[in-house]
């Protein structure tokens, strides 16, 4: 089984090194060529557009920004469409909204296609074991087919229903790590602002019922300053709006995610968005300092 991989930044070059590793042929392409080098070295075909990918294999993954990038690596000049065949499955990791989802799904669907949802929780430390949790959706007998592949890349698959329902569950998932990094970072600044070693915050904390993944691991990090990103902070503020769009269109609102978003989006406006989501940190600290220096 030859996979088709599009999309090779933080999360499909580690998901792909995986794939390597576990005897599966992989064919390549991102949009800025250098991003595949790494995979290139450990055997993977790269090729120069997405309908190479779609012509060379049988399990096209895309995992890429936003849905924009989606459709533009399936539909757009030398997208997977012009390269489709019989015996092709698009299978997208992509964290995207569930109506652009079943747009895409549906189009590929006229053209005799089945795609997949496959978004996931993990970053690319556990990507890169196979130890990723997927959420999938779309066609059942299209999931069974290619359940041994799912279960390469992550050690828990669930299966959850048509198309669009696995991403918004990947949204309920991510206005989880949004809310985390900006309560711990709330607490470091308000220990910090005390004069008071964060470290005891966090050690304290994870005594606590309250603990989670975050603060046993990635805060220690926070209170190092050491934001090198296994997800971006701009990443996190493109979920934030995807999680209020998709509330909007089921007729709710969600004030903390509302105001999250706001957050979010003033630490990207001031050059943080390359960094780690936990950076948020990092805003809040300059933020405070500066509205010192103002009083
Ligand atoms: N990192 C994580 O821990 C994690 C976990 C779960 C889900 N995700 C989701 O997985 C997706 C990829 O995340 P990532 O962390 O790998 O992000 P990333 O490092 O920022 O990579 C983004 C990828 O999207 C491509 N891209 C963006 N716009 C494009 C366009 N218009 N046409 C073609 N390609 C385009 C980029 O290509 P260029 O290199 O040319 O810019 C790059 O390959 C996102 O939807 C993210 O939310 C990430």
């Amino acid at each position: 089984m030859k996979i088709g991989l599009i999309g090779t930044g933080i999360l499909g070059n580690a998901v792909g090194m995986h794939l390597l590793d576990s005897d599966f042929k992989l064919v390549a392409y991102n949009r800025t060529k250098n991003k595949t080098e790494k995979l290139a070295s450990h055997g993977a075909e790269i090729v120069n557009s997405p309908k190479e990918v779609a012509e060379k294999s049988e399990f096209v993954i895309t995992c890429v920004k936003d849905a924009d990038a989606v459709k533009e690596v399936s539909f757009g000049e030398n997208g997977i469409i012009h390269g489709i065949h019989s015996n092709l499955t698009i299978a997208d990791m992509s964290t995207i909204n569930p109506i652009s989802s079943r747009e895409i799904s549906s189009e590929y669907k006229k053209n005799g296609i089945e795609m997949l949802d496959i978004p996931v929780m993990g970053g690319p430390n556990v990507a890169i074991n196979g130890n990723l949790v997927l959420m999938a959706s779309g066609d059942s007998k299209t999931f069974e087919k290619h359940k041994k592949i799912l279960e390469t890349i992550a050690h828990k698959v669930f299966y959850l229903g048509e198309n669009g329902t696995a991403h918004t569950v990947k949204l309920t998932m991510n206005l989880q790590i949004a809310m985390l990094a900006l309560s711990i970072s709330e607490g470091i600044t308000l220990a910090r602002g005390a004069s008071i070693d964060p470290k005891i915050f966090l050690d304290i904390l994870n005594e606590t019922y309250f603990k989670t993944g975050m603060s046993e691991n990635k805060g220690y990090k926070m209170i190092q300053d050491e934001f090198t990103p296994t997800f971006t902070l701009e990443n996190l503020k493109k979920d934030l709006k995807t999680i209020n769009e998709t509330a909007r269109s089921f007729g709710i609102s969600l004030p903390m995610t509302t105001s999250a978003e706001q957050v979010y989006q003033q630490a990207l406006n001031n050059g943080f968005g390359d960094l780690d989501y936990t950076g948020i940190l990092a805003y809040l600290k300059s933020s405070t300092n500066s509205e010192n220096i103002q009083n």
